[in-house]
């Protein structure tokens, strides 16, 4: 399985910043083939990513509706993230579930979609602080995966992001230990739902990733990639994080 290294914009650029995609397509030209590079952006700037990045990293959206097109204002399907190029996208990410009061079901919804349309997914899960405080990261993380994510059909690809809630935007990190302890709750859970089919499953590790912190990040047992999100907005920043994936 290769390592992920995924940026996530949130509401972040404008057509002023593509040269940072540029930056990063060319930093990572000839790049080593066991490393997967994707940047995840506003939906109004994933044709002119595309473009920018050359085939050489991959370019996702940051939601999309679980409907398929029709009357829905504001709304944008999966299909319409695939014909601007996106090969991806970010689903239930916890702004989404906070901000937009989305549900587990909502995000299994949304992953279907995604999926019926070509896209890999990423389907974000993570406890509050306060969650962790009374002792249930494992049981809030492992009930959030088991509801979010569908069964999955031949030929969809998803990937697993833990993003603890206090760790995002902080600076403050969770220990190795409490990464080890989710992450391998989330893995069995994966390898007893779907045997086999586990091991395509990637799990990413986001919150607070920096150049700093990444080598021992990815060093964690478990970790198959990092989501990162203010240090992808530059590609100096982000750069150095694929440099030591
Ligand atoms: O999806 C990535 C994100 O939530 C983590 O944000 O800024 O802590 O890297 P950040």
């Amino acid at each position: 399985m290769r390592t992920l290294i995924a940026g996530n914009w949130k509401m972040h650029g404008l057509q002023a910043q593509i040269g940072e995609i540029a930056a990063m397509a060319r930093a990572n030209a000839g790049g080593p083939s066991d490393v997967e590079v994707l940047v995840c952006v506003p939906a109004t700037l994933i044709a002119h990513a595309v473009q920018a990045a050359d085939g050489v990293i991959q370019i996702g959206g940051e939601d999309c509706s679980a409907e398929e097109a029709g009357p829905f204002t504001g709304d944008i399907d999966a299909q319409m993230l695939r014909d601007a190029g996106a090969t991806s996208v970010i689903l239930g990410h916890s702004e989404r579930r906070q901000g937009h009061h989305e549900t587990d079901a909502t995000v299994a919804a949304k992953v279907k979609a995604a999926w019926r349309h070509g896209l890999a997914t990423i389907v974000c899960i993570g406890e509050t602080q306060a969650q962790r405080h009374d002792g249930n990261a494992l049981k809030v993380c492992g009930d959030q995966l088991a509801a979010s994510l569908p069964d999955i059909p031949a030929g969809a690809c998803t990937s697993v992001a833990y993003e603890p809630l206090w760790a995002i935007g902080s600076g403050t990190m969770p220990t190795r230990e409490q990464i080890i302890g989710v992450l391998g709750h989330l893995r069995a859970a994966l390898d007893e739902r779907f045997g086999s089919t586990s091991q395509s499953i990637r799990i990413l590790y986001g919150g607070s990733v920096k150049s700093e912190n990444a080598l021992e990040i990815l060093d964690t047992p478990d970790v198959n990639g990092v989501l990162i999100g203010g240090a992808s907005l530059l590609a100096h920043d982000f750069n150095a994080i694929v440099d030591v994936a």
